[in-house]
């Protein structure tokens, strides 16, 4: 698959088969994942692959949707304070992006080999952290939901124009 492909077929699959997905993926997205650039090359992130049914279970709480139930497995981007980079002139953080560029790189790595994913920030980022008996300096960014796409219909891109996003000057 050409990137241009890639980016145009990914999209939020917010419902999957009953298909387990083979571990040799779930390496080679995250192995997309470990590829990405991040500040200083610090790379300040780990990835929790979540199958086990009571941990699965426990996670749903954390994200109480019926589509999300469907996903055979799930991956938590998880960004590590304690080693990311922070800009001297303002101490800024760089975790939150590190991890971004990564999940990203990841996803459209899912998308080549006909994996389907979905961003997830909206769950209860506490009860996860718990969960997972993080140390306080690392938080849990994203839920990443796994699996083979159950079909139905793909949504339409909806997208700002270009002469909106750039600033010419
Ligand atoms: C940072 C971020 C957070 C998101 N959080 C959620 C979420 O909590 N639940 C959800 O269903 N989708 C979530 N999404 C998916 C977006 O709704 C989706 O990417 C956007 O509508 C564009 O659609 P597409 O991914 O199909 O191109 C999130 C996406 C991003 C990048």
């Amino acid at each position: 698959m050409q990137i241009d492909e890639a980016f145009s077929t990914r999209y939020s699959v917010r419902n999957y088969l009953v298909k387990e997905v083979d571990q040799t993926l779930i390496e080679e997205i995250i192995g997309a994942a470990r590829l990405a650039p991040s500040a200083v090359n610090f790379q300040p992130f780990q990835f929790y692959v979540i199958s086990d049914k009571a941990l699965r279970e426990q996670l749903n709480a954390c994200y109480p949707r019926k589509w999300f139930e469907t996903a055979p497995l799930v991956i938590i981007a998880v960004a590590l304070h304690d080693s990311s980079w922070k800009r001297a002139s303002d101490g800024k953080d760089h975790a939150d992006i590190d991890v971004a560029i990564a999940v990203d790189h990841l996803m459209l790595k899912a998308a080549e080999l006909g994996l389907g994913t979905c961003w997830v920030c909206n769950f209860d980022a506490k009860r996860c952290h718990e969960m997972l008996s993080l140390p306080v300096q690392h938080e849990p960014v994203a839920l990443i939901p796994v699996g083979y796409p159950a079909g139905g219909d793909v949504p339409e891109k909806k997208r700002k124009n270009l002469d909106q996003l750039v600033v010419w000057r």
